[in-house]
Parts: structure tokens; C-alpha cells; sequence
């Protein structure tokens, strides 16, 4: 019994360690002509697994003229490098088995992000797609609660267009001895530091829309992503108070 248990569990891990947040495939984007295309993709992810290990973030290009295909792919940045590369190693893997035909595909996890498109789109804000995930508890006392959230959100969108801390923002607050609240925004490091508040700027903005007096919610666009809950999920790891939490999903198409 106790055997089937841990299998159990084991399969349930190995399935949330491949399974992302979510993809966008383009189908406005299919990949056509000569093969060269796919080709190019397939040397470029490799690249990106190659590179994102190293720094945790690349941005860069594979072939010419019409067939080059430009990628991007970054970790979050308190994640440390080993869960880094395998996280952007299953984002590789998944990408080309979600997104079979596209020339345009994105794909999400908590711990990483990693993209392609034969059009460059490097150093541009895109908050066209976007993928909202809440928690399905309503927080007890909205007004305190927003304007605590609204004032860390403030506070960590500063930290994170500061060029030395490469787009990421975290923080915590203690609304009570017992409740902390968690907080962090991650730009993609192409950005310059005003798309970068603007990207958090929408994201934060959407807040009353879909994680509206939600004790949690994430924001996952192409340019930035956005996080609050009231339990610790950023590295450091703080012990107290931790707990899971069901989370609904919501995607916004362009
Ligand atoms: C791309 O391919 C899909 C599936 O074959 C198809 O439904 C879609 O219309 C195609 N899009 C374009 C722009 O050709
Ligand atoms: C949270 O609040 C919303 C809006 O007031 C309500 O529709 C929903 O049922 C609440 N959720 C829970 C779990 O109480």
C-alpha cells in the first residue's frame, strides 16, 4: 500500500514537473516552406537549454533571411540554476510537442518562460496573451488587504526596473502575526526598464479584473509575470506558513 503510495506520488510530480502553466500555439503563424524553419527551431531550443543554464536568460536568433527564428528563454530569478535547466529543458521539449506547427509558440511554467517566433520580437512588450491563474478563496478583509497588496506591488515593481536586479521584484508584508503576504514581478531581461514597468503596470492593472480579493493570483504574460499568495513561493523559502492552495485558470487570447 504504502509502495502504490509513493508511486502514486512519484507519477504526480513527474507529471507536474513536465506539465506547464500554459502555451500559446499562433495558429496565424504555421510554419511553412522548406523545412529549413523547423529545422532552425529545433537548433535554436537547443541553444536556449545550452545558454539559459548558464545565466538563467538568453535572447538570440538561428539561421537566415526568411527562415531565421528568434527565441528567448528565462527563469525566474530566485530559482536556483539546476531547477532552472530543467525546467527550461521540459519548456524545450513541450514547446515542439504542443505547438507542433507554429512559428510563433510560448510556453509557461512557474519557474521559467521560453518563446520563438520568426518575427523579432525581442525588446518589445507583449501583453497581448495572458494567462490568469486565482486562488478560489476570497480574502477576509478586501480593503486593508488591496491596499497592503497595492503597496508591496508598488514596491517591488521599483526593485525590479533597477537594471542590477535584471528584472525581478519580490517582497513580503505581515498583515498579521499569522498571515504573511508574498509578493514577486519578473520582467523578461530584454525589456528596457520603461516597458518593463509598463508590462507590470498592465499586469497589476488586470488585478481587479481577474484575482479581484483573491488570497492569490499569477499573471503570466510573454513580457512579464506577476505573482502574490499568502504563503510562501519564492527562494529564499520561508518555512512559515506554508500551504497549498486550488487555483483556477483563465487565458486571455488576443
Ligand atoms: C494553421 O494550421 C491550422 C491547423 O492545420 C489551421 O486550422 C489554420 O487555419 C492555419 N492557419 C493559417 C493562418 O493558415
Ligand atoms: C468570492 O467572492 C466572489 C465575488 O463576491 C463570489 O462570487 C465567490 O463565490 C466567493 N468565493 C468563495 C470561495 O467564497
Amino acid at each position: 500500500m504504502a509502495l502504490l503510495q509513493s508511486l502514486v506520488l512519484l507519477l504526480f510530480l513527474y507529471i507536474c514537473a513536465a506539465d506547464p502553466l500554459g502555451e500559446f500555439c499562433n495558429k496565424d503563424s504555421n510554419v511553412s516552406g522548406n523545412g529549413m524553419i523547423s529545422a532552425n527551431i529545433d537548433n535554436l531550443l537547443a541553444e536556449l537549454v545550452a545558454e539559459t543554464a548558464k545565466t538563467g536568460y538568453i535572447a538570440t536568433s538561428y539561421g537566415k533571411d526568411q527562415d531565421k527564428v528568434f527565441g528567448l528563454a528565462q527563469c525566474r530569478g530566485d530559482v536556483d540554476s539546476k531547477d532552472c535547466a530543467s525546467c527550461i529543458q521540459d519548456a524545450a521539449k513541450q514547446i515542439r510537442q504542443r505547438c507542433v506547427n507554429q512559428a510563433d509558440a510560448r510556453i509557461w511554467y512557474d519557474y521559467c518562460f521560453l518563446r520563438y517566433n520568426t518575427e523579432n520580437f525581442v525588446g518589445k512588450v507583449d501583453t497581448s496573451f495572458g494567462i490568469f491563474y486565482y486562488n478560489v478563496e476570497n480574502v477576509t478583509d478586501p480593503k486593508s488587504f488591496n491596499k497592503e497588496l497595492g503597496a508591496l506591488m508598488d514596491e517591488i515593481r521599483s526593485q525590479a526596473v533597477v537594471p542590477k536586479n535584471e528584472g525581478l521584484g519580490k517582497g513580503e508584508t505581515t498583515l498579521s502575526p499569522f498571515v504573511t503576504l508574498y509578493a514577486l514581478v519578473q520582467c523578461t531581461r530584454d525589456l528596457s526598464q520603461i516597458d518593463c514597468a509598463q508590462c507590470l503596470a498592465i499586469a497589476v492593472g488586470n488585478f481587479p479584473n481577474f484575482c479581484n480579493n483573491k488570497k492569490g493570483c499569477r499573471v503570466l504574460y510573454s513580457s512579464c509575470y506577476v505573482r502574490y499568495e499568502l504563503y510562501p513561493f519564492f527562494f529564499p523559502l520561508d518555512s512559515k506558513n506554508a500551504l497549498a492552495d486550488t487555483s483556477i485558470k483563465v487565458v486571455v487570447s488576443p
